[in-house]
């Protein structure tokens, strides 16, 4: 397996659609497998399919901590079917390089989806794991973190990563 390259803003294929996932099959499960692995080398608690360039209905989540890590969720075709309650987490993304910033979500999520196994689950999250669910989830309909924060900051952050970008390519 070999580390895929991040896709970073402003590539389009961060604002895209994803498309479902038919069937759980070996390719895609291979797929997710090597996102794992560019994730925890990244280093990340969750990768979102168009991230590293495809734009299907899949991620990858770990958000457990030190000797936990290494056993990373897959789901397939992920859908949130309850949200309450309200949180305000300073994210960030590997997509969205030298940034955070406070965004608002749901403090408690239902999602379904297909494990690798392709058998549904049902996952019930609180915390940091329902925080990174919404983050990723968002990812499957084009939408990062920076469309939840105000249009100056988003600004703001566009006009310094252009330019980096710009320096980088000088
Ligand atoms: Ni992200």
């Amino acid at each position: 397996m070999a580390l895929l390259p991040i896709r970073t803003y402003p590539d389009p294929v961060l604002s895209q659609l994803c498309q479902p996932v038919e069937a759980v099959e070996r390719h895609l499960v291979e797929l997710a497998e090597s996102m794992a692995e560019t994730m925890y080398a990244a280093p990340g608690i969750g990768l979102a399919a168009p991230q590293v360039g495809e734009l299907l209905n899949l991620v990858v989540i770990d958000t457990s901590r030190g000797e936990e890590r290494g056993t990373p969720l897959f789901l397939f075709n992920p859908r949130i079917m309850e949200a309450s309650g309200e949180t305000v987490f300073e994210e960030g993304c590997l997509s969205v390089p030298d940034y955070t910033s406070d965004v608002v979500r749901s403090e408690r999520v239902v999602v379904e989806a297909m494990d690798r196994e392709g058998r549904p689950i049902t996952l019930e999250a609180g915390g940091l794991t329902a925080i990174c669910l919404q983050h990723e989830l968002d990812h499957l309909v084009g939408r990062l973190f920076l469309d939840r924060i105000s249009p100056l900051r988003r600004a703001l952050y566009r006009k310094r990563r252009l330019k980096q970008l710009k320096k980088a390519g000088e």
